[in-house]
């Protein structure tokens, strides 16, 4: 038997392609796909004590299987944190992250500018069990220090933010919440791992959907959520084996096969949405460019502090309103209209009128979300043509 180097000392890259995988006795080079639903024991006493937790192994797939302890493993290693729960979608990783532990009277505290479903469950949700809310201007770090209350629990934030990509300081947010012991969670969705660690910041907790860079070819839908040992084992998890937003097998290998090329894919995603964003900015029919990656972004400093690269989404505006965004649009050749993102392909969306529909006009204007923004998810197609497609919508 070959003596195995232990996975924590791995690089990146090395983490990326083989963290977590268990071979079965037939030694397969690839991942296996476990897609059983349940498991047999040699015995009744074996059934006992796998279901009491006094014997290793896997007892029914809605709790774990094979594919999905590896996915949980490899995702664990690459954030570097104690422990990950896979689950069935970004929106199943921040509900089940919120909910397993929020109590009525509770006080939570997330940024303004929030993507439309985040936005539906602490707004809409949340207030319906008796949790108190209140949203602050994300850059604004008084505006945090005086959200606090003796009731506050959680912290939710977005950086980027769906749409806007406004930016949340997480090292000082993180201080806040240590200092009122609220449990702080990051969506780090638009970042994605490669490009900003929550944790290594101060966050207790990160989710992401990992049907965006992850799979990154817009094949599943699936999320995780990664925390401590004791947060995921003893909170997450009872709250995750009995509601059931389990992820599928197939998802969870398809989803591995994608975290072994998401350093050399997230790496050309920014170098094509940096030129992108450099090309909108001098256009003159662009009235605003949103990018981290930018010198303009009013957070530049903040996403150098905190961010590796800029990522792959920008927001824009473009000049005349919803009709020049539309025009605009429907011009497009190469890119999709399409409210995905962080895919192999670029997609551009309309939040106003999708992924940010269900928030009130007068709300979503006072967000930024513009009836003449756009968010654009720049994919890994050759710069020529993308920048050739956007010049002749324009
Ligand atoms: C910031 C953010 N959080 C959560 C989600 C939800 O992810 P999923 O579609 O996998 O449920 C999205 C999806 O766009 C998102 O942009």
């Amino acid at each position: 038997m070959k003596k195995k180097s232990n996975p924590k000392s791995w690089n990146l890259s090395t983490k990326l392609v083989r963290g977590g995988t268990l071979r079965s006795n037939f030694g397969e080079t690839s991942e296996a796909i476990f897609l059983n639903s349940g498991f047999c024991y040699d015995s009744a006493e074996t059934a006992e004590s796998r279901f009491n937790g006094q014997a290793p192994g896997y007892v029914y797939s809605r709790y774990l299987n094979p594919t999905l302890d590896m996915l949980e493993r490899r995702l664990a290693l690459v954030e570097k944190a104690e422990r990950c729960c896979v689950v069935a979608s970004g929106m199943a990783a921040v509900f089940a992250s919120i909910m397993c532990n929020i109590r009525p009277g509770d006080h939570l505290i997330a940024n303004k500018v929030l993507f439309g479903s985040c936005y539906y469950i602490i707004t809409e949700i949340l207030p319906r069990f008796g949790v108190e809310i209140t949203l602050v201007e994300g850059g604004d770090l008084n505006a945090w220090a005086k959200a606090f209350k003796k009731n506050t629990t959680h912290v939710f934030v977005e950086s980027p933010a769906n749409p806007t990509l406004a930016l949340v300081d997480i090292a000082a947010v993180a201080k806040l919440c240590k200092k009122h012991k609220a449990m702080f969670i990051v969506d780090n969705i638009f970042a994605s791992p490669l490009l900003q660690q929550p944790l290594e910041l101060g966050a207790d907790v990160v989710v992401y959907s990992t049907t965006k860079h992850i799979d990154g070819q817009g094949r599943t839908l699936g999320g995780a959520v990664l925390g401590t040992e004791k947060f995921i084992s003893e909170t997450l998890l009872p709250f995750h084996r009995h509601t059931g937003p389990a992820l599928s097998p197939f998802n969870a290998w398809v989803i591995l096969k994608g975290l072994e090329t998401l350093d050399l894919r997230m790496e050309r995603h920014c170098d094509n949405a940096e030129q992108v964003a450099a090309f909108l900015e001098k256009h003159p029919k662009i009235a605003r460019v949103y990018y981290p990656g930018l010198r303009s972004h009013p957070q530049y400093a903040l996403a150098k502090k905190q961010m590796k690269r800029g990522g792959n989404m920008i927001a824009f505006e473009v000049k005349g309103g919803k009709k020049g965004a539309f025009a605009f649009m429907n011009k497009l050749s190469v890119i999709d209209i399409s409210n995905n993102l962080g895919d192999a392909k670029s997609l551009i969306t309309h939040p106003a009128s999708s992924t940010h529909s269900n928030i009130a006009e007068k709300q979503r204007k006072s967000l930024g979300i513009t009836d003449g923004l756009l968010r654009l998810s720049v994919g890994l197609e050759d710069i020529a043509d993308l920048l050739g497609d956007i010049k002749k919508a324009l």
